[in-house]
């Protein structure tokens, strides 16, 4: 008979679940328009409620009048953005994660410090791009490979990883900066990754080893979502990504018996509880 093996940690993270929460205050209280330059928060489920409240999300600061409300996101934003709402003297209400601040303090006093820069993330992401802004010239590393030998102009590093890094990456990042670059000799080393980001990735290995099918429930545009579903693959072949509640399970679910169910942080608990109640009627089905 099917089962179902829900993990600890799903639904919102802390930074995701506070975001929302001023955002959707900032909603209710508000008598004009408040605006969000791209999503809050990577979850097009969750934007559209938002949207849904009046939320309004814009790609540019260029049109906005003088005073407008403008929401800053969880995952950070670049300095020039920051500038230019000054300059407009936009009413901001920051909604970055404090542990994106507190990674964007550390990367701002290491290159203050005279240190040679190394982000350990997606250099497309924004809260990498928001880092860059705070240390020109830092090199960004998405994989071993990207390592290569005597690359480093610099004698002295400081390294920094995303925040939803995959902790296994980090150390093996570091460890490689070390072995192929013989003449660096500082390596100063802040693991940065967040706890929620270090609870989940645990748990997706656990989870993925004891079940015959994984579904990691989450947007594809979510940077945590898509690194637990990475984590999971490795272990488990049978590990998939479920952006909604439309998507076709009974396919999936085929020939499972244990079924087990991870949220990246920026899913809300009431999908989870979708996905887990269509299983379950699921299972109802196939007893008939
Ligand atoms: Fe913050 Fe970590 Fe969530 S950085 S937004 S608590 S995944």
């Amino acid at each position: 008979m099917l089962s179902v093996k829900l993990a600890k940690n799903i639904g919102f993270c802390s930074g995701v679940r506070r975001a929302v929460t001023i955002v959707e205050e900032t909603l209710s209280k508000s008598k004009s328009k408040v605006y969000s330059l791209g999503a809050v928060i990577h979850n097009p489920e969750v934007i559209k409620q938002l949207q849904e409240k009046n939320l309004c999300i814009v790609n540019s600061l260029d049109n906005l009048d003088v005073s407008s409300t403008l929401i800053l996101p969880s995952h950070g934003s670049p300095r020039n953005i920051l500038n230019t709402a000054e300059k407009k003297k936009l009413r901001l209400i920051d909604v970055t994660c404090p542990y994106v601040s507190l990674l964007q303090k550390i990367c701002d006093m290491l290159h203050k410090q005279g240190l040679e820069v190394i982000i350990v993330g997606d250099r497309k992401h924004p809260e990498v791009r928001a880092l860059l802004d705070l240390a020109p010239g830092a090199y960004t590393i998405e994989k071993i490979k990207d390592i290569k030998k005597d690359i480093f102009s610099y004698k002295k590093l400081g390294v920094i990883s995303q925040t939803t890094q995959t902790k296994d990456v980090f150390f093996e990042v570091v460890s490689e900066i070390l072995q192929k670059n013989p003449l660096v000799k500082e390596v100063h080393v802040y693991n940065t990754i967040c706890l929620d980001t270090v609870r989940r990735q645990n748990e997706v290995k656990k989870l993925a080893d004891s079940v015959d099918i994984l579904l990691v429930i989450g947007s594809r545009h979510s940077a945590n979502t898509k690194r637990l579903l990475c984590i999971g693959r490795k272990i488990n072949r049978r590990t998939y990504l479920v952006e909604n509640a439309k998507v076709n399970l009974n396919k999936i679910l085929k020939k499972a018996n244990k079924v087990g169910l991870i949220s990246g942080a920026s899913t809300p608990q009431w999908l989870v509880k979708e996905i887990v109640k269509k299983i379950i009627n699921l299972r109802k089905e196939k007893l008939k």
